[in-house]
């Protein structure tokens, strides 16, 4: 597929992707092969929906899968702090859920800081977290996530679920948005 044109550049190929996903397929697989309960996937909608989508498919423990709608964004690139839930796990039986959170990225740490606490207060029997993408350096939030996928660079991405104004979630691979685009 060539580069859209509003990509500086391919930050992490299909490919790479592909060995992300099935390397941390496996690393689940091994922490999660003796759980008591169920383990329930959480997509976090809507940048997770294809990170979740290939690594679901590479789990080979019995999973559930779960969403919730949460946004620590405003419009834009900047972060407002602020976290709300849109949408909530709708589950009468969370004691017994051993949920793994999936996200896209972390960046300040806001969602997944919240998410965490906000999920273990309600009582589920564990909570930990995935990401594909993290990035360290914008961290405002103590959060180490327990799955990584790969750091990456303060740069703005879009693609593989990521979006810049809604835009770009379809595209197969992780790219820089070009300056131009978002400094109008
Ligand atoms: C993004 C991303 C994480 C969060 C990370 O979601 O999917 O949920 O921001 O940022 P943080 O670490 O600074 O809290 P966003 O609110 O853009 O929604 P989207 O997934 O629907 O695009």
């Amino acid at each position: 597929m060539p580069m859209h044109p509003d990509v500086e550049k391919i930050l992490i190929d299909e490919k790479t992707l592909d060995e992300i996903t099935t390397r941390l397929a496996g690393e689940i697989d091994r922490d999660y092969a003796n759980a008591e309960g169920r383990v329930v996937l959480v997509c976090i909608l809507k940048g997770s929906i294809m990170f979740m989508s290939d690594l679901m498919k590479k789990v080979t423990v019995p999973v559930e899968i779960d969403c919730m709608k949460v946004s620590s964004y405003g419009a834009g690139t900047a972060s407002s702090g602020m976290v709300h839930i849109y949408l909530d796990l709708l589950r009468a039986d969370i004691a017994e859920c051993n949920l793994l959170i999936i996200e896209d990225i972390v960046d300040s740490g806001n969602t997944l800081n919240y998410l965490v606490k906000y999920l273990k207060g309600k009582g589920a029997k564990s909570v930990k977290t995935c990401t594909l993408l993290d990035k360290p350096s914008r961290r405002t939030a103590p959060f180490v996530p327990d799955y990584i996928g790969c750091e990456i660079p303060d740069e703005f991405v879009i693609g593989y679920g990521l979006d810049y104004d809604e835009k770009y979630r379809a595209l197969p691979y992780v790219g820089v948005l070009k300056r131009s685009v978002y400094e109008q």
